[in-house]
């Protein structure tokens, strides 16, 4: 895939990536998430929610760009625990990965991955996670395209079943062809 440029985004990033996060929010969940959730959303609060992350140093944040250097998708990592098989483990969350549906399909979202994935594995970190709407099924189909594997009981994110997604090597993740 060729002419679609992927970099790193910092703070002066946060309000172009709040808008892509409000725009791809409503075009992947409509009829996925209660119509007051969509009539509860603004742009003001996704500004400060970006800003919070690059103000903490909350994870890392890649923007993707077309050709004529449009922002067209997103991704957002960072560091967390979680018990598995009754071991305390750090790893990696994979917190968002967001196009719009004009740049899907092209090979972007296999980057956004493969880029967080060699972004973990170079911050020491062994494995991946994330979680997803359950009913989400195209975004589920792409994590299964890409050998994540189901894991752990379902949870609850606006009221709304979300499922996990993991990946034992975060090595096999940022290879993936
Ligand atoms: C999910 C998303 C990130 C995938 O990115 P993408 O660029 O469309 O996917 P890619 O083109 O990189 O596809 C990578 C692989 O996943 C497969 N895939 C992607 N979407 C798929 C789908 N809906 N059904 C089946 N396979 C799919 C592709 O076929 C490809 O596998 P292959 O090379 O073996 O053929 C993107 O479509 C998106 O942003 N969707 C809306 C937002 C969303 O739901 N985000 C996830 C929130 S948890």
């Amino acid at each position: 895939m060729s002419g679609f440029l992927i970099r790193a985004a910092a703070v002066a990033d946060a309000q172009t990536i709040a808008a892509l996060n409000l725009a791809c929010w409503r075009e992947t969940y409509a009829g996925l998430l209660p119509a007051e959730t969509f009539a509860s959303l603004a742009l003001d609060e996704r500004v400060d929610h970006w800003r919070g992350v690059f103000g903490a140093g909350a994870g890392r944040v890649a923007l993707a760009l077309d050709p004529a250097g449009e922002a067209v998708g997103f991704s957002h990592w960072r560091e967390h625990e979680l018990i598995l098989g009754g071991r305390l483990g750090r790893g990696g969350e994979i917190c968002a990965i967001y196009l719009r549906r004009a740049a899907q399909g092209q090979g972007l979202g296999r980057r956004l991955a493969r880029r967080a994935a060699e972004e973990m594995r170079a911050s020491g970190l062994k494995w991946a996670s994330l979680l997803v709407l359950r009913d989400n099924l195209p975004a589920r189909r792409f994590y299964e395209a890409m050998d994540g594997r189901r894991f752990g009981r379902e949870l609850f994110w606006r009221g709304v079943p979300q499922v996990a997604y993991g990946w034992r090597d975060v090595d096999r993740l940022a290879a993936h062809q």
